[in-house]
């Protein structure tokens, strides 16, 4: 293994990918993580940096949560994958606690090893169940880069790889009339993320879901929600759902649900969709979806955020932010134009799309990783673990203070 940081990024450059290095390059990333540990990963070179980006919620319970390593240590010594065409006890009693905890009727869960196979499935069960060829989702949607789920997604990372699926279309997220129009009697299911936030953290209005599953309760559509970013406690809630009273028919975690430790994902559906699997049980597998390690993790990180405090210590968090948010817009009001925010999930809206790369850029210099919206850069994304202190709080305002005195500088001299 090489040692110096320049080493690995030769490395990285010669067997991995130079035309990432030299994104990471032109953007001033060049962060190669060595320690982690809590909120914190420090760069090869010792820099520590506060993770605000925290892979979208992989790092909901910060690098190496205890609890989760502890649980896992523990089965290392009985477990390994498990064969997932076998019953098995572990994801049995996972998928007993998801259904105790998930908004509804909902029951029944088939697990994956990443976001995008999970979404997948979603999509392969509306329209297999519906019989039904369309699906509808979000203009700016991000779902993974897999077949269904880059076929749900925004144009732009479908460019590359037409021609597009057929059968999919897409609709402005939050625009109840523009999604009844789209609508018809041959739409299986419409996917949306609950708060969309590779788009730019878009936050829905109240009564936007319940006229969703209204519209889509009228025309024999499913409801799929992708609760991989905005779901396990996130926002504040267990699920970013519970705002808006409504219950889907599937509902797709990923991120998160892994504890940062071992991949899992799932696609949880109400009892009546099991009909689609009847003739058919193993019409859909996944060698390593429901890995029973993957299960012990991710029951560990349930028990964690579901203890009582958890969710108003991320409440509390948040309104830390909030508030000193509040006073970083009257300080910058030319660059921060609006803060969208539900719990620990906030999206800084600014003037342009300059800004993202720039703060990107300015927060690294200040000991903070957080990026801009994938799919709008004038979004900076601030997702701080779930377990963030009073003082990380302070310490990552601090360095927003600094970085926007930075980026105001640059954009005046970039005008
Ligand atoms: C909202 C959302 N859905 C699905 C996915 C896909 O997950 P994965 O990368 O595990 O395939 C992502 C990944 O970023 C996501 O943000």
């Amino acid at each position: 293994m090489s040692t110096t940081k320049e080493a690995i990024i030769e490395e990285f450059k010669n067997y991995v990918s130079p035309s990432k290095v030299a994104v990471y390059k032109r953007m001033g990333i060049e962060l190669v993580p060595g320690r982690r540990e809590g909120s914190y990963i420090w760069d090869k070179s010792g820099k520590r940096y506060i993770d605000c980006r925290t892979a979208g919620g992989v790092f909901n319970l910060g690098h190496r949560p205890p609890r989760v390593i502890a649980a896992l240590r523990k089965a290392l010594e009985s477990l390994d994958i498990g064969d997932h065409i076998l019953m098995s006890e572990y994801r049995a009693a996972l998928a007993k606690r998801l259904a105790e905890l998930m908004p509804g009727d909902i029951r029944y869960t088939f697990f994956g090893a990443s976001g995008g196979e999970a979404i997948d499935l979603a999509i392969k069960l509306a329209r297999g169940y519906t019989q039904r060829p369309k699906v509808i989702s979000a203009e700016r949607a991000y779902h993974g880069h897999t077949g269904f789920a880059l076929a749900a997604s925004s144009r732009k990372f479908q460019a590359p790889f037409g021609p597009l699926m057929p059968g999919f279309m897409n609709v402005p997220f939050g625009d109840i009339e523009a999604l009844d129009l789209a609508m018809d009697e041959e739409v299986a299911a419409v996917i949306f993320e609950t708060i969309p936030v590779p788009g730019g953290v878009l936050i829905p209005p109240r009564d936007y879901f319940p006229q969703v599953r209204e519209l889509c309760d009228r025309r024999g559509a499913l409801l799929i929600l992708d609760e991989v970013q905005a779901g396990l406690g996130r926002t504040g809630r267990l699920w970013g759902v519970e705002e808006y009273h409504v219950v889907p028919d599937i509902m797709v975690l990923g991120k998160g649900l892994s504890g940062a430790i071992y991949p899992i994902t799932a696609t949880c559906y109400r009892e009546k969709l099991e009909s689609f699997f009847e003739p058919d049980p193993f019409i859909h597998l996944s060698s390593f979806g429901g890995a029973e390690l993957g299960c012990v993790a991710a029951m560990a990180m349930l028990d964690q955020i579901t203890e009582p405090g958890f969710l108003e210590h991320v409440k509390e968090m948040g309104s830390r932010f909030q508030e000193g948010l509040a006073l970083l817009r009257e300080k910058y009001p030319q660059i921060l134009i609006e803060v969208r925010q539900r719990g620990l999930l906030i999206g800084l809206q600014m003037v342009d799309k300059k800004c993202g790369p720039l703060l990107t850029r300015a927060l690294g210099q200040n000991g903070v990783l957080a990026i801009f919206a994938g799919l709008d850069p004038s979004v900076t994304i601030i997702m701080s673990p779930l377990i963030v202190t009073e003082e990380e709080v302070d310490l990552v305002l601090e360095a927003l203070d600094r970085s926007y005195q930075a980026v105001t500088v640059q954009t005046e001299m970039l005008a």
